[in-house]
């Protein structure tokens, strides 16, 4: 197999002009590492992909997010839960077909390198760190208001200063930053520990969601669901851009591409099973929702989840029981997204836009250990102590940027490349790209100008990192043209070699060797 390494120096040095190396595309399938660094293990089938993936998508959104978008779009907002499902379905498709391509760990990251260059792969990868680690940090914060809820049903309390950060009038929130460090700790034992655990968790907080559709069922009043759109569609629309976040997530499957056992063949697999499965649960848990308390009740503030159930049941262990489901739900988004995080920066170390501490994987665990610990410290700080406020809005857009970006990688792809094997190929093609692309603008439209303000500063940082770091550590910017265009042949053949292997399950030798 070819690496590139064989042809850089250890010192990388620019060969390129700027508009070049912004434009230079990682070849395909060509493993970026130094060759000094243990492999990740293999060992996530299809079913610990899925489990990554919902684990990573099922939280914060439904258990609170849902609530604050019923007076946008009263008992609609069911409709709203779809057509954000289709949007988020429209950019899985497109990461399905780019993940069976490109099996590869950094996820948007190296679809966008693959295809549309160094620049945008860049602007990806930063984008994805607001998706990841910006976005667990701000996850993890509602911690602590659940772990007091549980506590409550005992009498108990934590006091404020402990559980809220300074923005929400406390000192400290030690369950986030508690919540955060655990997961650390999982990830660096060992990959396969860790999704054994998350697998647990994304079964004990399914089985919440159930619970809940099944009681508020028994208090269904059809009623309650109308009318059924009294804000019209432009309320659905502002509901739908909210409840957005909550199919957050659905992508950090496509992040595990190197600890896949069969990545062509699973991953496409794992993005589209899960957001099916979470898509379901949504819906059933708004329709349940709304027709058990009228809609008209509904503020910013609730009620929760926990409180619907409450007035159902009048008993205090419904509370107890949402309160550790929620908590639960968000550990698992913890785990998951703290895990994708650690891998993207991995491949993006690997191709010399990030320092290297980042790639060195530990011969024990085989896991990115300094990588996960650097990582795992500076989330659990601004967890507990940083005010995230419109940096945690700008999330979304982040998110949106990297989904638009893959959308175009197929479009891409499929022109510079069209007979390459393709373990996934988007239906209607070209019109699910193009119309994933369009709703993933408009979506980015539609949010508010403070959220741009800080996208825009966020990415001027990125800028600015990018010219002073990145463009002279890019392995792929410092190859000769000879250089670049041999790696790109290998690539092309490597490729080929490995979608033959996955049509062909006995060769399994080649496939361990190919990270
Ligand atoms: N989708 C994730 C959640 O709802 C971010 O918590």
């Amino acid at each position: 197999m070819h690496r590139l390494e064989t042809s850089v120096s250890s010192t990388p040095r620019p060969t390129l002009g700027l508009a070049a190396q912004l434009t230079r595309r990682r070849p395909i399938d060509v493993p970026l590492t130094d060759g000094s660094q243990p492999a990740l293990r293999r060992s996530l089938g299809l079913w610990q992909l899925t489990m990554i993936s919902i684990g990573a998508t099922l939280g914060t959104g439904v258990f609170v997010v849902l609530g604050t978008a019923v007076p946008m779009a009263g008992p609609a907002v069911w409709i709203a839960f779809i057509v954000a499902g289709i949007t988020a379905m429209l950019s899985a498709l497109s990461y399905a077909e780019m993940a069976g391509s490109v099996p590869v760990s950094g996820s948007s990251y190296s679809y966008a390198y693959a295809t549309l260059g160094e620049g945008l792969a860049w602007v990806c990868g930063w984008c994805l760190i607001l998706e990841y680690a910006v976005s667990v940090a701000a996850v993890a914060v509602g911690a602590g208001e659940y772990v007091n809820d549980a506590l409550g049903v005992f009498g108990l309390e934590l006091p404020r200063e402990l559980v809220a950060g300074p923005d929400a009038g406390g000192i400290v929130n030690l369950p986030a930053a508690a919540l955060v460090l655990i997961a650390m700790f999982l990830l660096v034992r060992g990959t396969s520990e860790s999704i054994t655990v998350n697998t647990i968790m994304v079964i004990l907080k399914i089985a919440t969601m159930l619970l809940f559709i099944v009681i508020a069922f028994t208090a269904f009043q059809a009623g309650n669901l109308e009318p059924l759109a009294p804000m019209g569609t432009a309320g659905i629309a502002a509901a739908a851009s909210r409840l957005f976040f909550s199919y957050i997530g659905f992508d950090a499957a496509s992040t595990a591409g190197e600890e896949a056992l069969n990545p062509r063949r699973d991953l496409p697999r794992a993005i589209l099973l899960s957001l099916g499965i979470v898509t379901v649960i949504y819906i059933l848990v708004a329709i349940a929702a709304l027709g058990a308390h009228p809609w008209t009740e509904f503020t910013e503030n609730g009620p929760t989840l926990a409180a619907i159930l409450d007035e159902i049941t009048h008993t205090p262990w419904i509370t107890l029981v949402m309160a550790i489901g929620a908590v639960i739900a968000i550990a698992s988004v913890v785990l998951t997204v703290l895990y994708g995080q650690t891998r993207i920066l991995m491949s993006m170390s690997r191709d010399g836009m990030v320092p290297r501490v980042f790639q060195r994987i530990s011969a024990k665990s085989h896991t990115p250990v300094a990588g996960t610990l650097i990582i795992g410290i500076a989330v659990a700080i601004t967890a507990a102590l940083i005010p995230l406020g419109e940096l945690a809005d700008a999330t979304s857009i982040g998110t949106l940027f990297a989904f638009a970006l893959v959308n175009l990688a197929v479009i891409y792809l499929r022109r510079t490349r069209p007979t390459a094997p393709r373990a996934f190929r988007v239906p209607l093609y070209p019109v699910v790209p193009i119309l994933g692309f369009l709703c993933c603008v408009g979506l980015m439209v539609s949010l508010g100008s403070n959220t741009w303000i800080v996208f825009v500063i966020w990415m001027i940082i990125g800028v600015i990192w990018y010219l002073v770091y990145s463009r002279s550590h890019s392995v792929v910017g410092a190859l000769s043209a000879d250089e670049y265009e041999q790696a790109h042949a290998a690539g092309l053949a490597h490729a080929e070699r490995l979608a033959r292997e996955d049509d062909n399950p006995n060769a399994e030798s080649e496939r361990d060797s190919r990270s």
